[in-house]
């Protein structure tokens, strides 16, 4: 029996010696005094088969190593704990700020050309205008010619085109051909505001090759150029101050007459002349005109019957003198600092 007890105590204690973490000692605690297959428990349990001279010399000696081997492990068992909740307390230290802000999710939003534009359409909407669409990708004949603007005719210099097949199909330059498609399909009255992209080859600091433009269209009987002159000049004060100064200027466009171009007083300098102004005091919004009859008779309309007015304006030039914007090539740079601002 003691043979048996000196062989236990020796294991038991390289047991210990090897053990690593609180798992390895919950084993070695089952292996050696566990209650019912405990190599030690089971020892004891053979003590009362002894001769009785004998029992109490074996009974302390079991005892003893009982004490030794739960002492051992209790000690090993607070030292891994301690340095587990050291660990721990370590990772939380290195991985976790508690001071720092959280993280907050980035919300896209509508691009200002977007909101500008929605604004302008608005505003007609209310004064009784409803919205029409029409192709980017268009036809010569609709973007050209039904407009008065024949294959030969100057006025297309002042629109540098991008063709896509050769005098047939191109980008459209302007917004104008959905006034042809809409007259096509509808009869008067007709009060319609387009908006849309529009592409011409141009750029600088208030021109780029892709903008955006709201073409409205009134037709009617008796429809005037003062009418004209109310609706726009109301679209003006709705979209800016009620105080803001309009002029319309004496102009040309082929498919118009008379015609005009709208300037507003620089919002940035009142009049004074600046960078955004081009050093003028004004700035150039949209062109405008009372529909020319030949424009008219290619849509299948009486002139004689009929009269109306048209203009095109440019949504980044209105946005540009809403927000005080000194370069339109600011809207098409993508710089988040720059679009998140609106
Ligand atoms: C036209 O495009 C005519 N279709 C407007 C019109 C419609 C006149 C109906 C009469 C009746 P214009 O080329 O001037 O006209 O352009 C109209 C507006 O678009 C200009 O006043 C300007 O605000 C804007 N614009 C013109 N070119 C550019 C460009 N490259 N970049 C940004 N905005 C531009």
């Amino acid at each position: 029996m003691l043979e048996k007890l000196k062989d236990i105590l020796q294991r038991a204690r390289q047991d210990i010696e090897r053990a690593s973490d609180l798992d390895a000692l919950d084993e070695i605690k089952r292996k050696y005094l566990g209650r019912s297959k405990g190599e030690l428990t089971a020892l004891s349990k053979k003590l009362g088969s002894l001769p009785k001279e004998e029992r109490p010399t074996a009974g302390r000696l079991v005892n003893e190593a009982k004490k030794e081997i739960t002492s051992k492990l209790k000690s090993l068992a607070d030292k891994f704990s301690k340095s587990d909740a050291l660990l721990e307390h370590g990772r939380l230290k290195s991985s976790v700020d508690p001071s720092l802000p959280g993280r907050t999710r980035a919300y896209g939003r509508l691009h200002p050309i977007t909101q500008v534009m929605s604004e302008i359409c608005q505003v007609f909407q209310v004064m009784g205008f409803s919205i029409a669409d029409g192709p980017e990708v268009e036809e010569d004949f609709y973007n050209f010619e039904a407009l008065n603007i024949p294959p030969d005719h100057p006025a297309r210099d002042m629109q540098d085109t991008f063709y896509i097949e050769e005098d047939k199909i191109l980008l459209r330059t302007h917004t104008s051909p959905i006034q042809i498609r809409a007259m096509k399909t509808m009869s008067p009255p007709v009060r319609i505001v387009a908006p849309g992209k529009v592409y011409r080859c141009d750029s600088d600091v208030t021109h780029t090759p892709m903008f955006h433009q709201v073409e409205g269209l009134m037709v009617d009987k008796n429809v005037s150029f003062s009418q004209l002159k109310g609706t726009l000049t109301q679209f003006i004060h709705r979209m800016f101050e009620p105080s803001t100064k309009v002029r319309f200027r004496p102009s040309y466009f082929p498919f118009t007459e008379p015609s005009a171009e709208v300037d507003i007083q620089c919002v940035k300098c009142h009049g004074a002349g600046c960078r955004l102004c081009g050093h003028t005091g004004w700035m150039e919004v949209l062109g405008a005109g009372m529909v020319h009859p030949a424009v008219f008779r290619n849509v299948g309309y009486d002139p004689d019957e009929i009269s109306g007015f048209a203009f095109g304006l440019g949504v980044e030039r209105i946005a540009m003198l809403k927000y005080s914007i000194d370069d339109i090539r600011l809207f098409y740079d993508n710089d988040i600092r720059f679009l998140d601002q609106f």
